[in-house]
């Protein structure tokens, strides 16, 4: 393992506060965005002038460590990170490695272990990038989708079984776990949200077909419902909701669903934001007893890797909910903003249809902090 501590201490006033970031790049574009994010938070810690400043612990755990440890983060990893106040992730997954390999051994055994149930990914139309929607603008469209992060169809329940039987006979089970504790959590954050925004709230389930786990997720939401009388409520079922994300995303605001549900939706949104590469996420663990995890929604890319041309937005709005989730919103606000002002001035990567390298919109992102 490859630990790199490193500190800016630029003007560092002895009030100075310090956030303690673990790094975690693994694999493909991950290293690529990953490297853009830090460089912009160094920028603004370098701004801040002393006020705070990022010491990185950087891990080099991913598909390449698997191919010298057969594994893919040592097996006391998770002791390794827990003192940190975030986790900076990048994306994981390489053709080497079976992806459930990959993804079990490293980015899912955070999230369980450090009980990150509340995984919040933005939909932003950003000024500048075209969506696939026709009357789609920055200007009246923005949603959240609020993902059960911890159990669902998740929670890796299940085997394989009867491989000794003759002709392909093996038998495989795949169950989804759904607690009222997980549902409620979950839709409670998810109506707290609301009310910081628009205050509608869409529950998305398939319980017309799944009858046990998502009829039970519909009784907790019409329950947790009646102590938030100022927000509006829909419950609308999965494939009705992709439909709707396409036909009437004005309707959006606060949109919650399992971890299944949520993942496939969310990548939609993105795509219909412009790119999966613009798409930003963050794995809280609300009660803060362990570190949370901010990471790009995509993966790891490997059709464009090692290029320096994938879209550093995604990894760079995280940071901007990292910086939110240790107290500077200010500073999140800025990236936020600066972000936008990189896409509206057109310094955009290929995926949104402009020729700008990685590190083109990393230092336009730069130049436009405030
Ligand atoms: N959170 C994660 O770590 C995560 C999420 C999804 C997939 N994966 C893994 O990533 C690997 C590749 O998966 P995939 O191809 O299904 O999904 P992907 O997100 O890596 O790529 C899908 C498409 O989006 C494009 N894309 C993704 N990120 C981009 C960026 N920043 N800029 C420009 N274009 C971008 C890619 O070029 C590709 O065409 C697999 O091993 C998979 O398991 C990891």
């Amino acid at each position: 393992m490859t630990t790199m501590q490193t500190e800016d201490r630029t003007e560092t006033r002895s009030e100075a506060r310090t956030y303690t970031i673990t790094a975690i790049p693994a694999d493909g574009v991950g290293q690529e965005v990953v490297d853009a994010g830090r460089t912009v938070l160094d920028a603004l810690a370098r701004e801040s002038r002393g006020a705070f400043s990022f010491s990185w612990q950087e891990l080099d755990w991913g598909s390449e460590y698997y191919a010298k440890h057969g594994r893919m983060m040592p097996e006391d990893g998770p002791d390794l990170v827990k003192d940190s106040e975030a986790i900076y992730f990048g994306a994981v997954g390489w053709p080497s490695v079976p992806d459930h390999v990959s993804l079990w051994g490293l980015r899912l055994r955070l999230c369980q272990g450090f009980d990150q149930w509340a995984n919040i990914r933005p939909v932003t139309f950003l000024p500048g990038v075209e969506s696939p929607l026709r009357r789609a603008d920055s200007s009246d469209l923005d949603w959240v989708v609020v993902r059960e992060n911890s159990e669902g169809e998740y929670a890796g329940f299940g085997g394989r079984n009867f491989a000794g039987r003759p002709g392909q006979g093996e038998v495989a089970t795949q169950s989804a776990v759904f607690t009222e504790v997980g549902c409620e959590r979950i839709i409670r954050f998810a109506f707290d949200l609301a009310r910081t925004r628009r205050r509608k709230i869409s529950s998305v389930t398939k319980s017309n077909a799944q009858q046990y786990g998502m009829v039970l997720w519909d009784d907790v939401f019409q329950r947790v419902a009646r102590d938030y009388p100022d927000v509006e409520t829909e419950s609308v079922l999965v494939d009705a909701m992709s439909a709707k994300f396409i036909l009437h995303p004005e309707d959006l605001d606060v949109v919650v669903a399992s971890n299944l549900n949520a993942d496939i939706l969310s990548d939609l949104g993105s795509a219909l934001a412009g790119s999966l590469g613009l798409a930003s996420s963050a794995n809280l663990n609300p009660e803060r007893r362990f570190p949370s995890m901010f990471e790009p929604v995509h993966g790891s890319a490997p059709d464009i890797a090692g290029r320096g041309l994938c879209n550093p937005i995604g990894a760079l709005g995280s940071a901007a909910l990292m910086l939110d989730h240790l107290g500077l919103a200010a500073e999140g606000e800025n990236l936020q903003q600066a972000i936008a002002e990189t896409c509206r001035r057109g310094i955009l990567t290929h995926d949104v249809g402009g020729t700008a390298m990685t590190r083109e919109v990393t230092s336009a992102v730069i130049d436009h902090l405030q």
